[in-house]
């Protein structure tokens, strides 16, 4: 079943002092988002990534087509409890705590009074803000903010979580938490639908992704083709001897510095590769699958037009 329905979705803004100029944030895209997939939204700053999200959640109307989350009118009253939402620059009240905040946010979203404290305390925990749940939001990092923002979005148990950048601001570390998030959610079924510049993320949890480019649908493709098309190459390091001839002459790449050698072959060519290594007595350290497919697909889609303006 499709839990999102984008059907050529215009947005045109109106901008200047008169509000005469006009401005195509979205130049009719459609799509469908899957019921329990994690899918991910794509393009580079001032691709209509936020645009769509804003109008998916009602905040502004668009110019032309439809959207329906879960089968119904995105203004839909019914729409609201199902859905999370994680804005792009969360506004979180100074003087509040992330518990207290997040028990408002549960009452706004339907969660019984006697929930509340507990379900807050659990959306928390996820976002691993556990520790800081009673220190003023205005002592909080930007890292801790932005987990304060993902705890309110899935305090209420929603089916669909709308995230707009959520590993924006955080560290290595709070990156990969909150990849480990989005997989937990995925696990529980629900659907995950986020924008992101961050394409070795997207890579590792989405399902599905789409590119948005000034506006229009680039492609919608599934992650898992794209990185069995890229496969193809292996990456094989071993030490101890710096040129092997007859791997250099199948090399893509070959790298040596000092001991420690660097070579990219044909996946085809691995084995042969592998025992010329250890027929030269040099010590295999690893032998990996090139990655990087997906960046290299939205580099294509994202190029595309430059390219054809340029012939
Ligand atoms: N309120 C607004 N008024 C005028 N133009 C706007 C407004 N909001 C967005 N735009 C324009 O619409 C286009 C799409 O913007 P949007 O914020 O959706 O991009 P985005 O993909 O989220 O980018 P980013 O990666 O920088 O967050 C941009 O060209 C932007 O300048
Ligand atoms: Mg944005």
């Amino acid at each position: 079943m499709a839990v999102i329905e984008i059907q050529n979705l215009r947005k045109t803004y109106k901008t200047g002092f008169w509000r005469k100029t006009e401005k195509e944030g979205l130049k009719g895209i459609s799509f469908e988002v899957r019921e329990g997939e994690v899918f991910g939204c794509l393009g580079p700053n001032g691709a209509g990534k936020t645009t769509t999200l804003k109008i998916l959640m009602g905040l502004i109307f668009p110019s032309g087509g439809t959207a329906r989350i879960l089968g119904m009118d995105i203004h839909d009253p019914r729409v609201k409890q199902q859905i999370g939402f994680l804005p792009e620059q969360p506004y979180l009240y100074d003087y509040l705590t992330p518990l207290e905040l997040l028990e408002y946010y549960a009452g706004l979203s339907g969660v019984p009074a006697r929930e509340r404290r507990k379900r807050s305390e659990a959306a928390l925990a996820r976002a691993g803000m556990s520790e800081a749940a009673n220190m003023p939001m205005r002592k909080c990092s930007k890292g801790m903010l932005q987990r304060v923002g993902i705890a309110q979005a899935i305090v209420h148990d929603p089916k669909v979580v709308f995230l707009d950048e959520p590993m924006s601001g955080l560290d290595p570390i709070g990156r990969r938490e909150v990849r480990e998030l989005i997989q937990s959610l995925h696990d529980e079924g629900k659907t995950v639908f986020f924008s992101t510049h961050i394409l070795t993320d997207a890579e590792a949890i989405c399902d599905r992704v789409a590119v948005l480019d000034r506006g229009e649908l680039k492609g919608v493709d599934v992650v898992a083709d794209l990185l069995s098309k890229a496969r193809g190459k292996v990456e094989i390091t071993w030490q101890g001897q710096p040129k092997i001839e007859s791997i250099r002459a199948m090399s893509l790449d070959y790298h040596a510095t000092g001991e420690s050698v660097r070579a990219v072959v044909k996946e085809a060519d691995t084995d042969r590769v592998v025992d010329a290594v250890r027929q030269a007595g040099a010590r295999l350290v690893s032998v990996t699958p090139v990655h990087g497919a997906l960046e290299e697909y939205f580099l294509a889609k994202v190029d595309a037009p430059k390219k054809e303006a340029e012939e």
